[in-house]
């Protein structure tokens, strides 16, 4: 089976072809940073109109890589959602329309469940059931997970996502947007422990987290003035403070499930710290971390036409319940099926 995926829910435009029997054919990815960079953050219309000019040549990009014609394609999965609702109406009627003229099916993905599935497109794969640690821009989850669209969510952020606080700190240490790479490639020359921040949540006894508190103890540290080495200092504490926390957090979770598979999703996975200190933490319990790609940690496509893929292969494609096509900004992960 040949599924399409399309991603568009934030500032990243992607498509993907993954064969069922041959594995991912073609990814192509397009991001906005540059577009976006001048304004420190996403500018929603921007990305918008952005999606629009992007989306049909990378699809036609993609197809000729796969060697594969537009007729051979079997189903196609896009994300409607979480995320920018007009980015995301621009990957849902470019898909939609291009299942009506195709005569194949179009199904709504998650980009959250494509984040945590994406793991399983590594070598070696982890196998269910796993505990995922999900830390994107916009969420910050821990679930246990014991097949496809079973997930049960354990603990979560209370107010911003991990990725969020990097870049919130980031921008506060004068970096450019995105900041959360930028910050953790500044901490490479600093050194944690010289000024020191807190562990929020740290012994809080729940598998939640919270990281607003850390981005407010940054403001007071950069209102003191920041000279020297201390912007470097400053950011390998912080990324150190919010390492600190995901471990715990991601072990307590390991304990509390008896599980022994980690699986690490969501852009904040990219991270260096985080992924040594997993896996010295995970060797220590008998357990194993898995990360997707590198390639794949941040949005990307071919994550959703995994997603798809196995929603199908399993039976559980999520049916678009509207007449014509709706997008979905908010919805939470336990909540598979769309909001009627
Ligand atoms: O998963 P993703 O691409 O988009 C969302 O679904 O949110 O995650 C993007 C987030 C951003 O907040 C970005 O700063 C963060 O992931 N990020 C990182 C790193 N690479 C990306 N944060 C820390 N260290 C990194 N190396
Ligand atoms: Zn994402």
């Amino acid at each position: 089976m040949l599924v399409l995926g399309i991603e568009s829910s934030c500032d990243e435009t992607g498509v993907a072809v993954y064969d069922t029997a041959r594995g991912l054919l073609a990814h192509a990815l397009h991001s906005q940073v540059d577009l976006h960079q001048c304004y420190g953050g996403v500018v929603p219309e921007l990305a918008s109109r952005d999606h629009i000019r992007r989306i049909v040549p990378l699809y036609r990009e993609v197809l000729a890589r796969a060697g594969v014609a537009a007729s051979a394609i079997d189903a196609i999965g896009y994300t409607a959602g979480p995320g920018l609702a007009g980015a995301l109406l621009v990957g849902t009627a470019f898909a939609e329309a291009l299942a009506l003229a195709l005569g194949r099916p179009a199904c709504p993905i998650h980009h959250l469940e494509g984040h945590l599935l994406s793991p399983l497109l590594a070598d070696p794969a982890p196998r269910f059931p796993f505990v995922a640690l999900l830390v994107s821009g916009g969420h910050s989850q821990i679930m246990s997970v014991t097949g496809v669209g079973r997930y049960t969510l354990l603990g979560e952020t209370v107010d911003d996502a991990a990725g969020e606080a990097f870049d919130k700190t980031a921008k506060l240490l004068g970096l450019p947007y995105p900041g959360g790479p930028q910050l953790a490639r500044l901490a490479q020359s600093g050194r944690p422990g010289r000024v020191r921040l807190p562990r929020p949540m740290l012994h809080s006894g729940d598998l939640d987290f919270s990281f607003s508190g850390l981005k407010t103890a940054v403001l007071t540290q950069v209102g003191r003035g920041l000279d020297g080495t201390a912007a470097a200092d400053l950011a390998a504490e912080f990324q150190e403070a919010v390492v600190d926390v995901l471990v715990a957090k991601a072990c307590a979770a390991l304990k509390q499930t008896r599980l022994r598979e980690l699986v690490v999703a969501g852009g904040v996975g990219a991270n260096q710290r985080l992924r040594e200190r997993l896996d010295a933490a995970c060797a220590r319990m008998g357990a194993r971390a898995y990360y997707p790609p590198l390639e794949l940690c941040t949005d990307n496509g071919a994550m959703i036409a995994f997603a798809c893929a196995l929603r199908m292969q399993a039976g559980q494609q999520i049916e678009a319940r509207s007449e014509g096509f709706r997008v979905f900004p908010r919805w939470p992960l336990g909540e598979l099926a769309p909001p009627g």
